[in-house]
């Protein structure tokens, strides 16, 4: 290749080295080299922390100008920079070096897909490997019977999201709390990185080692480096970044208070949770016009989970939130299908406060989330 491509060449590589950074999203480099009719491969993967490319046979460490030292041997060469996401592709030869950037699925797929009935966000084909490395998919490219609704539920949750986190800028940092396997904070990864191209880190907390464990294994096997993941109990966890975005879904019980309170605490601009069991207001509350209604343990029962769920709206909102509360998925899906979706427009909410110490009072209760933030 003559030295003008050679120099145009040069300088695209510098642009996809500086976009390459600290690798958090790269993939691989595939180049093949061209002389007359003969096509000589080369391949740049990252293992651990160090770039190796493979080139006639032999493997080295790879340094950005391995790329123009090769191709000044060459007529033309083709090179395809991938990271999640996005393609880069070069082509260059005598006389012409062109960089163009593309979506990762977009000469293929869609970015939606319509399985069943339903048009998923984190959608096959494009989501296949997330999609068989959390286990929604079997290895047959067939989402299992037993996982549709676990799909359904992080499907729909991040639909319900995706309008807000397509106007966040900048690095977005998300917490999961009480993450479990971590479904969610995989598909909202995959959603925030692969199909919105936006710079995301997710932490994912939960106090099981188990759960922990394998959330570490699938974020390595996926080549997802901008997850953490930690076993620590929520009541007692220290946070080292703060969040943009708090996440929960069916945190047991108290835990969704504390990812309230998490969110809360560390002023995060949104957060979202799906609450799960609610068994702490119902062996608190009482109120004595409704006792001929209340007689009933079913209606005593589904009144403390409206309770637990409309007071932690009321708190957020003294909080200076906005809150949306609605059903995010069928009933038929799972009865644990309210989503608390909640906008920090740092309205100090007096009137939400006064009512919640007036509903307080009235009621005889002492909700775990008042506990834990700072009403004052
Ligand atoms: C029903 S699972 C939901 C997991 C996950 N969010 C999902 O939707 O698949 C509830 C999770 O909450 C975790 N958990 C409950 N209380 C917790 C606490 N205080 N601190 C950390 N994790 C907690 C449990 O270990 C469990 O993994």
């Amino acid at each position: 290749m003559n030295s003008s491509s050679l120099n145009k060449l040069n300088f695209y590589i510098e642009m996809l080295k500086s976009r390459y950074g600290n690798g958090e999203y790269f993939k691989e480099i595939e180049i093949t080299f061209k002389s007359g009719t003969k096509d000589f491969p080369a391949k740049v993967k990252k293992e651990e922390e160090t770039l190796y490319i493979t080139y006639g046979g032999a493997k080295n460490i790879f340094n950005w100008k391995d790329i123009s030292s090769l191709a000044q041997e060459y007529d033309s060469m083709r090179m395809i920079y991938r990271e999640r996401g996005t393609n880069a592709i070069i082509l260059a030869d005598n006389k012409n070096v062109t960089l163009k950037y593309e979506d990762s699925a977009v000469s293929t797929e869609s970015a939606t897909a319509t399985v069943g009935t339903r048009e998923y966000l984190i959608a096959p084909p494009k989501a296949n490997d997330l999609l068989k490395e959390i286990g929604i998919m079997g290895q047959n490219g067939k989402i299992k019977n037993d996982m549709i609704r676990k799909y359904n539920q992080i499907d729909h949750f991040v639909e319900l999201c995706a309008d807000y986190l397509s106007r966040l800028n900048g690095k977005i940092e998300v917490l999961d709390c009480a993450c479990g396997k971590s479904y969610l904070s995989f598909a909202l990864n995959y959603y925030l990185r692969d199909v919105l191209k936006k710079d995301c880190h997710v932490t994912g907390v939960d106090y099981a080692q188990t759960v922990i464990d394998a959330s570490k294994r699938s974020a390595q096997n996926l080549g997802y480096s901008n997850m953490t993941f930690i076993r620590a109990d929520l009541n007692d966890f220290v946070l080292e970044k703060n969040p943009d975005i708090v996440i929960s879904l069916h945190a047991c019980d108290t835990a969704t208070d504390l990812a309230i309170a998490a969110g809360i605490n560390s002023g995060a601009k949104a957060i979202f949770a799906v609450p799960c069991c609610h068994k702490e207001l119902l062996s608190q509350y009482s109120y004595e016009p409704f006792s001929p209604l209340l007689k009933h343990g079913i209606f005593k029962a589904r009144q403390a989970d409206l309770l637990t769920d409309s007071i932690r709206c009321l708190l957020l909102e003294a909080k200076g939130y906005s809150v949306v509360a609605q059903e995010y998925i069928s009933p038929v899906e799972t009865p644990k299908n309210l989503l608390i979706r909640a906008f920090k427009d740092g309205k100090n909410q007096e009137t939400a406060k006064k009512d919640y110490f007036k509903l307080k009072e009235m009621l005889g209760i002492n909700p775990k989330l008042e506990t834990l933030i700072d009403l004052e």
